[in-house]
């Protein structure tokens, strides 16, 4: 448990892409003296910013781990509820640290089955609820809400409860529902009390996309097997790592640093490719923590700026069949991040010989099939380069919790630098509010009335546009 995740980003220089797309020497220097003293800034904001102690936080771990226990021999599906922030860090901790067939391998499965509904499809519903329904005396849902106002979160629950109570009767809905939401105010609140549903919090003054490291993330990798004590060590020690007010030693400050820089160059779109089919709901992770801080209408100021990198996702080798054509060819206006594992473990696979009849394909037998995964890998930033793109690498020598939890931290951080760069407050979303809103108004709550004739417009294709 003492690999660290490396942070390399040689290929954003001149010396590799030239002075038109690489940066030089100089400037980077420039960007260590312009970006230096917002770390300090930073490690000063700290009080304000109670996200970056949640994984010193032990009360939060013993309470995740307590309500975790109790559910323990009696829960076969643990059933996460939630949107945003509120279910993406839990996908991409399951993904990242539980083996592909988890939820299907009965045989190897330890802890319960995890399902997240971060959506209001209902066919996907239906679907999951037609399956659980013989299954829900050993199924524990987990809903998760800071403010229980979510118009999905609320349909969610309003199914699940219902089902419940049909089928289990309403006192089985203490056993069935955890809830995790304010320690004090909101809808969503209201109801656990009433309810006498357990809880925990989310912590006040931590936002849904910052919150994988409290409850919100905990409490369901916790009940799913995940080693949440080497995660959160795992951000402890970058904790460190992005607090050096030493430019020069800090990944987060030169992470946020790169990616502003070349912003202003005219490069506003940011891929994350990780080489890992498990590391890729970090990518969505990545994506709502970049986007929903970073894209902005004003600054601190209240000067209109509209600014904000666009986050891509992208996932190697696959879209190397799908994306690299652009990346390469098309604009030059991204930057690119790669996420590679160094071993697999013993995850790896030794490729068979090739069939006799096609000896070209000789040069695989033998090989491990990590070695043809970084080959490509590397062979994409190489070919990256060579047309003047810029990327840069985070290394995991492997994917475990302690080098998931220091990604988490390393993230966190670049986007709380980037976000004093642009100058912005990286810790509202008021864009998110409008829809959120306007569907209140679309399904008639009371109060919304005035919205909805608004959108009376777009409630129905103009018919002279419509083919
Ligand atoms: O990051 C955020 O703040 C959002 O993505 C929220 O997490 C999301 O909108 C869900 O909000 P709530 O937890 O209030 O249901």
């Amino acid at each position: 448990m003492t690999a660290q995740i490396k942070f390399y980003y040689k290929n954003v220089f001149a010396d590799v892409l030239g002075p038109e797309h690489g940066i030089s020497k100089p400037q980077f220097e420039n960007l260590a003296n312009h970006v230096g003293p917002f770390i300090k800034h930073l490690n000063q904001m700290r009080p304000k910013l109670p996200y970056r102690d949640l994984p010193f936080k032990s009360e939060i771990t013993a309470r995740v781990k307590q309500v975790g226990d109790s559910i323990k021999g009696n829960c076969e599906n643990f059933v996460v509820l939630g949107i945003g922030g509120s279910a993406l860090g839990n996908i991409a901790l399951q993904t990242a640290l539980n083996p592909y067939m988890y939820n299907l391998d009965d045989s190897a499965r330890k802890t319960p089955r995890l399902f997240v509904f971060d959506n209001v499809d209902p066919a996907q519903l239906k679907s999951f609820l037609q399956w659980v329904e013989p299954r829900l005396e050993k199924t524990v849902f987990n809903v998760i809400s800071k403010s229980g106002q979510t118009a999905e979160t609320a349909a969610q629950l309003q199914v699940i409860t219902e089902l419940i109570t049909r089928k289990l009767g309403a006192d089985a809905l203490k056993k069935h529902i955890i809830a995790i939401t304010d320690p004090k105010e909101g809808t969503m609140r209201k109801i656990a009390d009433s309810q006498g549903l357990t809880t925990l919090e989310v912590p006040p003054g931590v936002g849904g996309r910052w919150s994988v490291l409290s409850a919100v993330g905990l409490l369901s990798a916790y009940v799913c097997g995940i080693d949440i004590d080497a995660l959160l060590a795992g951000a402890r020690d970058m904790d460190k790592r992005v607090s050096d007010e030493n430019f020069h030693k800090n990944p987060a400050a030169i992470n946020a640093a790169i990616n502003w820089h070349f912003y202003n160059r005219g490069k506003h779109i940011s891929v994350l490719m990780p080489y890992c089919y498990a590391l890729k709901d970090l990518s969505d992770w990545f994506r709502q923590l970049w986007a929903e801080s970073l894209g902005k209408a004003v600054n601190l100021k209240g000067e209109q700026v509209n600014v904000g990198p666009t986050p891509v996702k992208a996932l190697g080798t696959t879209d190397q069949h799908s994306q690299v054509q652009l990346y390469r060819e098309g604009p030059n206006d991204k930057i690119f991040t790669f996420l590679q594992v160094n071993d697999f473990g013993n995850a790896d696979i030794t490729i068979g010989p090739a069939p006799g009849i096609a000896p070209e394909l000789g040069y695989l037998a033998g090989a491990k099939m990590s070695k043809l995964l970084n080959s490509e890998k590397i062979a994409t930033e190489y070919a990256l380069a060579a047309s003047k793109r810029p990327s840069m690498t985070v290394y995991f020598d492997k994917v475990d919790a302690y080098a998931v939890g220091q990604f988490i931290c390393f993230y966190e951080a670049s986007t709380s630098i980037a976000g004093l760069l642009f100058e912005i407050d990286a810790y509202d979303q008021p864009a998110v509010e409008l829809g959120k809103l306007a569907t209140f108004a679309l399904m008639g709550k009371t109060g919304h009335e005035k919205l909805a004739n608004e959108i009376k417009p777009f409630l129905k294709p103009d018919g002279n546009y419509l083919l």
